[in-house]
């Protein structure tokens, strides 16, 4: 109950705030003729693409018109990532580009915010170095981005403001969705598995689970907005619940979930393998709402790297969890994330994680090079990887990958498959780009008004990583379904 009031108190502030900013746009909008422009850039993940959400709910609510253009904008809020260095060097690189655009145009504001914001060095690079820009913020604060917001437009100043951890969860803020069928919905925020290699439990604090409760009402609420698709989001997501007052586990969430009538699609990132059980395997196996794809991060196949990186399992440990969910669900497609060049790293550990791309035959992977990261234990670390050595396993990795994923995507060939149409192809305006449940992308003619509707598509032609297709047509799709009743062809309505 005490939670739920501060909550309310915190979105009542919130929303006075958002009031008093509404009259700095008023007076723009007397002195230029024009509503002021907003650009939110978003660097990183999907956590972070969930937070410019939340941003651009808040700068629209204000009075902002939403713009994808830096050099129309009048204020631009970069919503950044430090998860590798190049991360970081990108925004240092388009800073310098900010800072011409300001000379040009003396009233644009510039805000920073996210997790590199969490960085002291780097806030301390800012003050020094890039003087013009006018707020900094981080991740524990986005909650009070109206109240910084109205602050930052009524001074001349640099204004910071950086909290070194929340144990907070603020609910409701207003929120603009960047796609109107789709949703990241957060489930937890933070992460306490401290990989070595990693900051984010660093710059994302300590794990906290939203209350379930929190959690089915907004994705209702999404579902009554045209949502058909939600992607749960946390950085763990199979420790879920753990820690709060009633424990439930993420499986039970799902099954929640699933029940809501109207959501289609559930999909969520990410499963840490040390956490992911065999009642979650159960839920997904029975279930027609849960996408057919699991991301599961397996960052290195040898056992004294896993270890250095204190991932908790071994990589019989990770092959026989993908043998039990292959087993369980053979459909499923599994994507992963993989590290070169981690501390002590040799080419024949390289060749171990080789071994499991080529067991586990991943539908797709992302292979990073390994970039210390300044406070986490494998920067300290000695024996860092010379770059020769790093680029030449890392190209090994990546050759396989690519082959093993062309192999997997081909044996979709000439299948019948249900797609959400995401968006008008950019290429060719006559064709639309969808998603299968196992997360390929499938190219094909159809009307731009399918976009957010399910439909069913034969896979015709595989072009490694994607499909162009053929829309089945609606006649044949009743066929399809039980009685003839149009289930799949909701478009029509
Ligand atoms: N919570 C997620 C990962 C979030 S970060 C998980 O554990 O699965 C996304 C990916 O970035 C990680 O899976 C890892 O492969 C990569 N990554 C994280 N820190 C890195 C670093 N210091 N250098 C290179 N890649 C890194
Ligand atoms: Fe980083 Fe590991 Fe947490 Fe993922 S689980 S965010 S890799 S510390
Ligand atoms: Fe980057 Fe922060 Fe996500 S560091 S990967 S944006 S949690």
């Amino acid at each position: 109950m005490e939670v739920c009031n501060e909550n309310k108190r915190e979105l009542d502030r919130q929303n006075e705030y958002i009031e008093k900013s509404r009259v700095y746009v008023t007076a723009f909008q007397v002195e230029h003729g024009r509503l002021p422009k907003a650009c939110v850039v978003t660097f990183g993940c999907q956590m972070n693409a969930r937070d410019s959400e939340k941003l651009t709910g808040i700068l629209s609510k204000v009075g902002y018109e939403l713009t994808d253009s830096e050099e129309e904008a009048d204020f631009i809020l970069y919503n950044t990532c430090t998860v590798r260095d190049n991360a970081n060097q990108r925004v240092y690189g388009r800073l310098g580009h900010l800072n011409s655009l300001k000379k040009k145009k003396p009233h644009l504001k510039i805000a920073l915010c996210g997790c590199m914001m969490q960085e002291q060095a780097v806030v301390e690079k800012i003050q020094k170095s890039y003087r013009f820009v006018d707020l900094i913020f981080g991740t524990h604060n986005l909650f009070r981005f109206a109240e910084l917001l109205s602050a930052m437009l009524a001074s001349e100043d640099m204004i910071v403001d950086i909290w070194e951890e929340t144990d907070k969860i603020v609910e409701n803020l207003p929120v603009k969705r960047k796609y109107s069928y789709k949703s990241g919905v957060n489930i937890m925020f933070g992460c306490n598995n401290f990989c070595s290699y990693c900051i984010v439990p660093y710059v994302r604090g300590r794990e906290r689970s939203r209350e379930p409760e929190e959690i089915l009402e907004e994705i209702e609420r999404l579902v009554e907005d045209g949502v058909v698709e939600v992607m749960l989001l946390g950085q763990n997501v199979n420790s879920y619940g753990k820690n709060l007052e009633n424990p439930i586990t993420f499986a039970e969430l799902l099954r929640r979930v699933e029940k809501i009538e109207g959501l289609r699609r559930i999909r969520f990132m990410t499963s840490h393998p040390k956490d992911l059980s065999e009642e979650l395997i159960e839920v997904m196996r029975q279930s027609p709402k849960i996408c057919r794809h699991l991301h599961l991060p397996l960052q290195a196949g040898s056992d004294r790297i896993l270890h250095a990186m204190n991932r908790r399992y071994t990589k019989a440990q990770y092959l026989a969890l993908v043998d039990k969910i292959k087993h369980a669900i053979p459909d499923i497609s599994i994507t992963t994330d993989i590290i070169v060049g981690f501390p002590g790293e040799t080419l024949a550990d390289v060749e171990e994680t080789i071994d499991v791309v080529r067991r586990v035959q991943f539908d797709n992977a992302f292979t990073f090079i390994y970039s210390p990261r300044t406070g986490t234990p494998a920067a300290a670390m000695e024996d860092q990887v010379p770059e020769e050595v790093v680029h030449e396993g890392f190209d090994k990795l990546l050759a396989v990958v690519q082959e093993t994923a062309k192999e997997r995507a081909a044996l979709l060939q000439g299948k019948v498959m249900e797609v959400l149409v995401e968006e008008v192809n950019e290429q060719d305006p006559a064709f639309v780009t969808g998603r299968l449940s196992n997360n390929m992308l499938v190219h094909f003619k159809a009307d731009r008004r399918l976009v957010g509707k399910l439909v069913m598509v034969v896979l015709d032609t595989c072009h490694g990583f994607y499909y162009t297709g053929r829309m089945v047509d609606w006649l044949s799709q009743t066929k399809h379904t039980r009685l003839g009743k149009m289930v799949d062809n909701q478009w029509l309505n």
